[in-house]
C-alpha cells in the first residue's frame, strides 16, 4: 500500500517537473509564433528614443487634427506625371543562364541575364522603371538600394508594396535624388532571390572615359565580378583617371582595392567623401555597400583585387602583372578631411539604440540561437518612431558574436564615433555599415524621408533569421501586409 502511495507520488511529482518545464516552453514557443498575417506598421513595440510620441488614436481630439488618419506610404510616391528621362523595362525570370564566364547557373535573371542590365542616370532625371516578373514563383520587387527614393518607390513586399506575383507588373518612378554608385534587388524572400542573381547595377552619373563598374556576387560558391569567375581586363588608356564603382551584392564583407598604383577613395555608398587622399591598403566593402575608387591608369595597367589576385580586373592599356591586396585597411574613421555635415548631431531630439544580441528561444515555434534587438526577438522588435525633421542619433551595437552590415533604407546615416573614438576624417556617409562583433558605432541623420523604412542586416540570411526592424514616421500608415494573400515575405 505504502510503495503505490509513494509510487503514485513519484508519477505525480515528475509529471508536475514536466509540467513545469514544458508550460513555459510551451508559452514561450506560441509567443513567438509570427502571425500568419500582419502590418507592419504595428509591429514590435513603440521606442520614441526619448522624444515626444503621438498617440494615432487621439488625433481626432488634437486641435486641428480632427479626420486625420495619417498618410498612406501608398501615396508617398514619386512623380506622377511627367516624361521619363530614363524609361526601362526589366523583366525578372527563375531560369537555369550562363555566366559572362560561362558557368551555368540556376538562378534568376533580370533582362536574361545577371547581374541584371546596368541603368544609368544623372542627377534630377525621372527614372521610370516598369518591373515585370515574368516566372519568379515566389513573387519578385526591385528595391534600389542607397537610393532615397520616396518612400511608396522603395520596393520592399509587404511594406511599401505587393509582391509582383508571376505575370504582374508594377511601375516604379522617381527622380534620381543624388549621384552615385547604387544597385537594385528584390526584397521579396530576398534571402533567396538575390543570391540567385535577381539584382543589379544603377549609376547616377554621367558615363565617364575611365569609368569602370564591377558588381561583385557569388553565384553557387563561384565568386564573379560583373558575372564573370576568375580575372578580365577592360581597356583603358593609360593616364586616364578611371573610376571604379565596385558594389557588393554578397551577404559578406570582402575587401577590394586597386594594386599597381596608389589609388584614392573618393565615394562611399554614393556620397563623395571630402579630401581623398592616395592609398596603398585595401578597402573593406561591406555587403550590399559600395565604394568608388579612382587612379590614374599608369602605363603598366593595375588591377582591382576582389579578395585575392585570382579574383581580379585588369584594367589598362595591357594586363598588368597579378599581385594580393596589402594586409592594411583603409579606416574611414580617419580618412580624408572634416568638412561641415549640414547639420547638428548635438541637437538629437531622437536617442535610439540598436543593440544587436543573440538569445536561445524561439522563432516562429522554431528553436534556435535567435538574433536580438534591444533584448527582443523578431516580431517584437522596437519600432523606431521619429517625426519629419527630427534629428537622429542612434547607436548600433553589437555583442551577438558576428558581423552585421546594418542597412537603413530611406537615408545616409553619418558616422560620429566608432567604440567612443570620435571620426575626425572626412564625414563619413553610408547606408550600409558593417558592424562588427564586439563593436558599437554611433550614428545620426535628419529624418528627412518620410515612411515607413527598413532597417536591416544585409546580410540577407541574417535579416530573414530576424535581424529586421523599421523607422517609422508618426502618422505613416500601410495598406500593405507582411503574408497574407499577396505571400508577402520581404526577407
Ligand atoms: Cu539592399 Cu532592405 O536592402
Ligand atoms: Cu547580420
Amino acid at each position: 500500500m505504502a510503495e503505490v502511495k509513494k509510487r503514485k507520488w513519484g508519477r505525480l511529482a515528475a509529471l508536475g517537473i514536466t509540467l513545469a518545464v514544458l508550460v513555459p516552453l510551451g508559452y514561450l514557443w506560441a509567443t513567438s509564433l509570427v502571425p500568419g498575417s500582419y502590418d507592419p506598421a504595428d509591429m514590435g513595440y513603440a521606442d520614441y528614443g526619448g522624444g515626444p510620441s503621438m498617440d494615432h488614436e487621439h488625433h481626432a481630439e488634437m486641435p486641428g487634427m480632427a479626420g486625420m488618419s495619417g498618410t498612406s506610404v501608398a501615396d508617398l510616391t514619386g512623380p506622377k506625371n511627367g516624361i521619363p528621362n530614363v524609361n526601362v523595362t526589366l523583366i525578372a525570370r527563375k531560369q537555369k543562364f550562363q555566366l559572362a564566364s560561362g558557368e551555368t547557373v540556376d538562378g534568376y535573371t533580370v533582362n536574361g541575364t545577371s547581374p541584371g542590365p546596368l541603368i544609368r542616370a544623372r542627377v534630377g532625371d525621372l527614372i521610370q522603371v516598369t518591373f515585370v516578373n515574368e516566372s519568379v514563383p515566389d513573387g519578385a520587387t526591385l528595391h534600389w538600394h542607397g537610393i532615397d527614393v520616396p518612400n511608396g518607390e522603395d520596393g520592399v513586399a509587404g511594406v511599401t508594396q505587393d509582391a509582383v506575383p508571376v505575370g504582374g507588373k508594377h511601375v516604379y518612378r522617381f527622380k534620381a535624388p543624388a549621384a552615385g554608385t547604387y544597385w537594385y534587388h528584390s526584397h521579396q524572400v530576398s534571402a533567396d532571390e538575390v543570391k540567385g542573381g535577381l539584382f543589379g547595377p544603377i549609376v547616377i552619373a554621367p558615363a565617364t572615359p575611365g569609368e569602370v563598374v564591377a558588381t561583385i556576387h557569388t553565384y553557387d560558391g563561384k565568386r564573379t565580378i560583373n558575372g564573370r569567375t576568375g580575372t578580365a581586363r577592360v581597356e583603358v588608356p593609360a593616364g586616364t583617371t578611371a573610376r571604379v564603382r565596385v558594389i557588393n551584392s554578397d551577404n559578406a564583407i570582402v575587401r577590394v582595392g586597386l594594386v599597381g598604383t596608389p589609388y584614392k577613395v573618393v565615394a562611399v555608398d554614393g556620397r563623395d567623401v571630402h579630401g581623398p587622399t592616395p592609398v596603398t591598403a585595401a578597402y573593406a566593402l561591406a555587403a550590399g555597400g559600395r565604394v568608388d575608387l579612382e587612379a590614374a591608369v599608369p602605363a603598366g595597367g593595375m588591377r582591382l583585387d576582389v579578395g585575392t589576385a585570382a579574383m581580379s580586373l585588369g584594367i589598362g592599356p595591357t594586363d598588368p602583372p597579378k599581385a594580393d591586396l596589402p594586409a592594411d585597411t583603409v579606416d574611414l574613421l580617419t580618412y580624408g578631411t572634416s568638412a561641415p555635415l549640414g547639420f547638428d548631431p548635438a541637437r538629437a531630439n531622437r536617442n535610439f539604440e540598436y543593440r544587436i544580441g543573440r538569445a536561445p528561444g524561439f522563432l516562429d515555434g522554431v528553436p534556435g540561437l535567435w538574433w536580438t534587438i534591444n533584448g527582443h526577438k523578431f516580431p517584437d522588435v522596437p519600432m523606431f518612431m521619429v517625426a519629419e525633421g527630427d534629428i537622429v542619433k542612434m547607436k548600433i551595437s553589437n555583442t551577438s558574436g558576428q558581423a552585421h552590415p546594418m542597412h537603413l533604407h530611406g537615408h545616409h546615416v553619418v558616422v560620429l564615433s566608432r567604440d567612443g573614438v570620435p571620426a575626425t576624417g572626412s564625414p563619413w556617409w553610408t547606408d550600409t555599415l558593417e558592424v562588427g562583433n564586439k563593436e558599437s558605432y554611433e550614428i545620426a541623420f535628419v529624418a528627412d524621408n518620410p515612411g515607413l523604412w527598413m532597417d536591416h542586416c544585409h546580410n540577407l540570411p541574417h535579416a530573414s533569421q530576424g535581424l529586421v526592424t523599421h523607422l517609422m514616421y508618426e502618422g505613416i500608415t500601410t495598406p500593405y501586409k507582411v503574408g497574407g494573400s499577396s505571400h508577402n515575405k520581404p526577407e
